[in-house]
């Protein structure tokens, strides 16, 4: 009795340090390291962590259970750890390292790309006016000098250098586009043929080319708040879907993923009907 007496005064003890910790750290991320929120929500968990630990540290033993009873509990521990680790995993968004990995290279790969072509681009842009000046003063020569002129003229070759040959643009549209849907993980909260978010937090899209034209879909990813899916109010009103894809994509990414929605035309899932607002 005694022991369990100040063991509950352990407790207050320890809860009101952890409380206090928790709000020292909060103050710190926030105003004096400027973490975002994510951050300091972790942070005053890990205080309330740490207090946990440090009650547990200072519990009285239990009196020893054998037998069958024993291994009832162990079970049931297992069991109920198991139960929070798969509801935590499945709370948070799913995350692969490689995938991340694959999306680094995709990111970086093309802009790299652009900065090599950007050089490339610049000097062809600089033989071209070195070209057009020698052409000028050529002509010069010709006023001036006739015949001899167009000899030189002849053997340095006229006209700007032709255009370099750009690669053609496009490609499979459907397939870049889909590349897109993982690159913005729309996946975290819509399914494509049962694949994606594990919470239901967002419709199944399987069907979304019958119910949507390509410029609704645009409009949707613009400003989620032009489109609700029936069903959805609560998520609606919750600004579930975030609005970010007009800073995070370019026209083009757009139309690509459009042009996969497009396509998804799966009768057999109920996708929700997208009301216009
Ligand atoms: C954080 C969760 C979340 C993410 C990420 C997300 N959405 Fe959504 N989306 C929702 C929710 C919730 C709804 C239903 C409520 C609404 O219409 O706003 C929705 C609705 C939609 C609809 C309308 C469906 C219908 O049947 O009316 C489309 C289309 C859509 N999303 C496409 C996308 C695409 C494409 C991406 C990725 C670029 C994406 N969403 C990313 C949560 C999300």
């Amino acid at each position: 009795m005694a022991a369990q007496r100040s063991f509950r005064g352990v407790v207050l003890k320890r809860g009101f340090q952890g409380i206090v910790a928790a709000f020292v750290l909060f103050l710190a991320a926030r105003f004096l390291f400027h973490f975002p929120p994510v951050f300091q929500i972790m942070f005053v968990l890990y205080a309330f962590l740490g207090t946990g630990v440090f009650i547990l540290l200072d519990a009285p033993s239990l009196s020893p259970v054998s037998g069958f009873k024993a291994v009832a509990l162990l079970v049931g521990f297992y069991a109920a750890i198991s139960l929070v680790y798969i509801a935590g995993a499945s709370a948070l968004p799913q995350y692969d390292p490689m995938v991340e990995k694959g999306k680094i290279e995709k990111i970086v790969k093309p802009k790299l790309a652009a900065t090599e072509k950007g050089k490339i681009d610049e000097l062809l842009k600089r033989t071209e006016e070195l070209d057009a000046e020698s052409q000028t003063i050529l002509k010069r020569l010709e006023t001036l000098g006739g015949e001899k002129a167009k000899k030189i003229e002849a053997s340095v070759g006229g006209g700007p250098t032709a255009g370099a040959a750009h690669p053609a643009a496009g490609g499979n549209l459907v397939a870049l586009g889909k590349e897109q849907y993982d690159l913005q993980e729309c996946y975290n909260c819509h399914k494509i043929g049962g694949k994606g978010s594990v919470k239901k937090r967002g419709p199944m899209l399987d069907n979304i080319g019958n119910l949507m034209k390509p410029e609704e879909m645009k409009e949707k990813l613009m400003n989620p708040r032009a489109w609700m899916a029936e069903g959805f109010e609560k998520e609606y009103n919750k600004k579930l879907m975030p609005d970010k894809y007009k800073e995070l994509m370019s026209d083009q990414e757009i139309e690509e993923l459009v042009t996969y929605l497009a396509t998804l035309k799966d009768t057999s899932v109920q996708t929700p009907k997208p009301i216009k607002k």
